[in-house]
């Protein structure tokens, strides 16, 4: 299968950042794939997910993403919502995808259902708490139908069960829409292995490990080929 996103010797550099954020970066990603990204605080991790969404340059190496026709969707770190009614926020999305407003609207709320928000559609999406925010910004990813989702730390700012649900919604997704590929960056290795096919880890920009999710927390390859991956999941699952 052709690959979807092929990086070759990719780096990234922040104006005025003393160092590369991303180096030296080869990989592939292909339809279908869950890909969760790991490492230490800024690693790197935010970087890599905008730049295959299109919204970071590469500043060396050869680049290649999707066309025009597929449909990406990304949840942020923080959610970015509008001073407006949660309903609006996910319904404009879809408005400026194309869509006129009624129907945009009744997708919105077939969306909001679907994440448990439908009671809160016209609450003012900048007084829900983080966790029902996230929740927005899910439902506003989840109703473009993506073929591609990037989810950037989706439930760190969540209480557990909170975290527990959002996961489930994660599954759910990718169950329903197996083709659909999942890039998602976490700090929660149990969370890890339960969403992902494949694991990256990064140490300061580098792509130091690179394999299926069985190999990655299973056997011995990590402690004898990846020493720092090892250290980084000897830290725990929660
Ligand atoms: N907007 C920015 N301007 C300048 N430098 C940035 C910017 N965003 C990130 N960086 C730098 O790029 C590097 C990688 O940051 P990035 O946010 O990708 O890390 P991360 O792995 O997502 O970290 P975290 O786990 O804290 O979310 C860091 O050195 C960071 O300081
Ligand atoms: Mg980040």
């Amino acid at each position: 299968m052709t690959a979807l996103f092929s990086l070759e010797q990719v780096g990234v550099q922040w104006p005025r950042s003393a160092r590369p954020a991303l180096q030296q970066l080869s990989l592939q990603i292909r339809a279908g794939e869950r890909v969760a990204l790991i490492g230490a605080n800024g690693c790197g991790k935010s970087t890599l997910l905008r730049l295959l969404h299109g919204l970071q340059p590469a500043s060396q190496g050869q680049l290649q993403l999707p066309n025009g026709r597929l449909r990406q969707a990304m949840v942020f770190q923080r959610p970015y919502l509008l001073r407006m009614s949660a309903l609006a926020n996910v319904a404009l999305g879809l408005w400026l995808g194309g869509l006129a407003w009624r129907p945009a609207r009744e997708r919105a709320l077939g969306a909001l259902q679907r994440v448990g928000m439908a009671a809160q559609a016209s609450h003012p999406a900048h007084k829900l708490s983080a966790g029902q925010q996230q929740r927005v910004a899910m439902a506003r990813a989840w109703a473009l139908a993506p073929t591609v989702l990037f989810l950037d730390e989706p439930t760190s700012s969540l209480d557990p069960h909170a975290k527990r649900e959002v996961e489930h919604l994660i599954e759910q997704f990718t169950q329903q829409d197996p083709a659909m590929t999942l890039v998602f960056a976490s700090h929660n290795l149990g969370q890890v292995k339960r969403l992902a096919s494949r694991v990256l880890y990064l140490e300061q920009g580098r792509l130091l490990a690179d394999l299926p999710v069985q190999d990655f927390f299973g056997g011995t390859l990590l402690q004898q080929h990846y020493a720092a991956a090892h250290q980084f999941v000897k830290g725990g699952l929660p």
